[in-house]
């Protein structure tokens, strides 16, 4: 139907397992008509010959050279694209200040449709080219300025999860940037549902609407509960923020006397295609509360670093079965590259092992086995993204869909070399991890199509 069938023959890894490398050397991967993944095939296989020969001859095979390798295209599980003009800039105030002074005067820019079309198609193209495939984005509160956003990345081939932020606290949100009323704020959610899921129908990748409050703190109890019956009625996606810091955290307890993550299920925003950006404050019940409606935390480490006034405890959590995405969190974060949110997850958990504060004698500084592996980093920006969107993507495997870069280790401008010493390909992969950077990424695909080539 889609004519995308095609196939790759080079090595790939992925972790079918969280915290579990695997990898193939040249095998050959087909790629169905609608750009998803037929058969994994290894070169001591039967077919392997026959089924390149036969790829070749209709000139659809793609053949990866000695120095690239395929990665699973990155899941960003948090990321404000409104917020792209701003990355790098005020990351020294609290997260309140910071939103008030500097981040609603930006969101309320997107009333002009021109100057967010100017910023979400660069931002698209951008995370395109960091290997980004699919993107769970948090727009404004504009319905026209968010589908927008819904276009572009539909034209330019990504995968994306939109929604149209709800703010509508008047006591809460500055006048010149909130919904006009609660009942305007449903409403215009559930055309926005209405409208994106009607537009996707066409969009091979998938666009999808999202249910998004912008967090407890901004909102009406009217509003949340409308928005976890339209979230259930539709069986759209949910986004938000929870427990993402000290202030914020305290402020819900306050107000409903039980922990964000309660209350936001109690209004019906717990399902398995829910995702709560942070969630740094979350104790053992809230985590058996994410475990059992299968909510996933969209880790934010760069976000962390500067407005969480804590260090999320990974390891723990999947230790409780939570499911763990990553996210860049555009422009808490200041990276759009996950790449960079990788290793800033391991840099995090290490310091949250070691403990940061030497006056404290080492046994006490800091909290035991709290680390995770490179390997368990890049698990939550590719798994663990699949698993808390509950889409097919994420694992080179056969029936997800073909969403990948290619990693060039020989790029001119950044060789990643091993000198003859470290060329095991879990080195490669490990040095890949550590040092590529986006003059490495040489093409990206998302559902069998290329969307970016340097
Ligand atoms: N909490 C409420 N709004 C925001 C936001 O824009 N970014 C982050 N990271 N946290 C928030
Ligand atoms: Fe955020």
């Amino acid at each position: 139907m889609f004519g995308l069938e095609k196939a790759i023959v080079g090595t790939f890894f992925h972790t079918p397992v969280y915290g579990r490398l695997e990898y193939q050397k040249d095998a050959l991967i087909t790629i169905n008509q609608d750009g998803v993944i037929d058969r994994i095939v290894q070169a001591d296989d039967g077919d392997y010959l026959p089924l390149i020969q036969l790829f070749e001859e209709r000139g659809t095979l793609i053949r990866l050279t000695d120095n690239q390798y395929l990665l699973p295209g990155f899941i960003d599980t948090h990321i404000h694209a409104a917020q792209w003009p701003q990355a790098g800039i005020a990351l020294d105030a609290p997260l309140d200040v910071w939103l008030n002074e500097h981040t609603f005067p930006l969101e309320a820019k997107y009333n002009d449709i021109d100057f967010a079309k100017e910023v979400y198609t660069d931002l698209v193209k951008t995370l395109l080219a960091r290997g980004t495939t699919t993107a769970l984005y948090f727009g404004t509160i504009h319905k026209e300025a968010s589908f927008e956003l819904v276009k572009i990345a539909a034209e330019k081939g990504q995968r994306a999860l939109v929604g149209k932020v709800v703010m509508d606290d008047p006591q809460a949100n500055p006048d010149f940037y909130r919904d006009a009323s609660t009942a305007s704020a449903l409403k215009e959610t559930e055309e926005f549902i209405q409208e994106v899921t009607a537009f996707g129908k066409d969009v091979i990748q998938g666009v999808y609407p999202v249910v998004m409050p912008r967090f407890a703190p901004s909102c009406t109890d009217e509003a949340l509960a409308g928005l976890g019956a339209l979230a259930k009625k539709y069986d759209t996606h949910v986004h938000t923020h929870c427990s993402e810091g000290q202030w914020e955290h305290d402020f819900t307890y306050d107000r409903f006397g039980k922990t964000d993550t309660e209350a936001l299920r109690d209004f019906g925003l717990f399902g398995k295609k829910s995702v709560m950006a942070h969630s740094n404050f979350i104790n053992d019940n809230d985590a058996a509360i994410f475990s059992e409606n299968q909510t996933a935390v969209a880790h934010c480490p760069i976000f962390n670093v500067y407005f969480a006034n804590s260090i999320i405890p990974i390891k723990h959590l999947k230790e409780l079965n939570v499911q763990v995405g990553l996210g860049t969190d555009i422009s808490g974060g200041f990276s759009p590259s996950l790449y960079d949110g990788i290793k800033q997850a391991v840099m995090s958990s290490r310091q949250l092992e070691d403990g940061v504060d030497t006056r404290l004698p080492q046994t006490e500084r800091g909290v035991p086995d709290s680390r995770i592996s490179i390997v368990e980093a890049f698990s939550l920006a590719t798994l663990g993204g699949g698993e808390a969107l509950d889409l097919p993507i994420g694992l080179i495997k056969e029936g997800y869909t073909a969403d990948f870069q290619v990693i060039d280790t020989k790029a001119k401008e950044n060789p990643i070399q091993g000198f003859g010493v470290f060329e095991d390909l879990e080195q490669i992969f490990e040095k890949i991890l550590y040092l590529a950077n986006p003059v490495n990424i040489q093409q990206v695909y998302v559902q069998g199509k290329l969307v970016f080539e340097k």
